[in-house]
């Protein structure tokens, strides 16, 4: 049950919040059926991160037991093809028309802050759906559909799966090089950084949103925010990394806490 006092100190923050940001990770999506790295049998549970999150070990696995690496893309695909937007989503693109959440810095991939309707949306890790350039960077955002209906054909209906194939999941740019997805394995350079440490810095209200904090730079963001004299506030249902820094610490989902605490706030603006 999640605790009214808490969800109320939250909502007269944000209320009066002149420069809010959100920073979210993968416990956002987790009500849109998309499984978490680090929960209980989650995905780093059940798969290799140096064999899945990493483009060489994903290739390499793919040449030695291409059924793995099969299994582990099938599996996104469906739960990607599945996944909508949340509650929790959608409360914070309703915080952004209401001209109170001012950016949202995800580390998730799945483009699901963008599918609620949020516009400011800094993807440290990047977008799965975007492709870039092996040769000449240019950047392609493919429709969802588009992406994952080749990625089906080719994972999923296909009788064969090798290496090969999985080199035909790759688009061709413009140029005539290979695109891949443009998201940020480990050991690559995370994305959009200088922009997310601004908004970190000048923002007055951080809601730290389903996220271990235990990737960096990527958790080092609250502390920017905090460092910058803003109020943080922690939703997660399991734990608080951030709790030394927290003013409100929130154990509950964030698609029950996020849309209590944006009827709470329209309550106290009178919308
Ligand atoms: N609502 C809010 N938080 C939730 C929910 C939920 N419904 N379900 C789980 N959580 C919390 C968990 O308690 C956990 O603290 O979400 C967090 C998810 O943590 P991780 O799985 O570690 O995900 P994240 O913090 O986003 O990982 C960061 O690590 O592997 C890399 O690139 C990957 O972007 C990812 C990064
Ligand atoms: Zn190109």
């Amino acid at each position: 049950m999640v605790n009214e006092a808490d969800i109320t100190r939250a909502a007269e923050i944000v209320a009066k919040a002149k420069n809010l940001v959100a920073f979210s990770g993968a416990g956002v999506s987790a009500e849109s059926g998309i499984p978490t790295f680090r929960d209980p049998g989650g995905i780093w549970d059940r798969f290799d991160p140096d064999e899945v999150g990493t483009t060489g070990g994903i290739f390499s696995a793919a040449a030695r037991k291409p059924e793995a690496i099969r299994s582990f893309l099938s599996e996104t695909v469906e739960t990607f093809e599945k996944a909508r937007p949340n509650p929790g989503h959608f409360a914070l693109a309703e915080l952004e028309r209401m001209n109170i959440l001012r950016s949202v810095i995800t580390q998730n991939i799945d483009d699901l802050h963008f599918q609620a309707g949020n516009t400011r949306v800094l993807e440290v890790h990047g977008n799965l759906y975007r492709q870039r350039c092996l040769a000449c960077n240019k950047k392609t955002k493919l429709t969802k559909e588009k992406y994952l209906s080749k990625a089906r054909s080719v994972l999923i209906e296909a009788k064969e799966f090798d290496l090969s194939n999985l080199l035909t999941l790759m688009p061709t740019c413009e140029c005539g090089s290979s695109m891949r997805p443009d998201v940020v394995m480990f050991g690559e350079a995370v994305q959009v950084v200088p922009e997310s440490i601004q908004e970190a810095s000048t923002c007055d209200v951080m809601l730290i949103l389903g996220t271990s904090g235990v990737v960096y730079p990527a958790a080092s963001l609250p502390r920017y925010a905090r460092g910058s004299g803003a109020k943080i506030i922690d939703i997660n249902p399991r734990e608080h990394p951030f709790a030394d820094m927290s003013d409100v610490v929130i154990s509950e989902k964030t698609g029950v806490a996020l849309p209590r605490i944006l009827e709470e706030v329209k309550k106290i603006r009178g919308e």
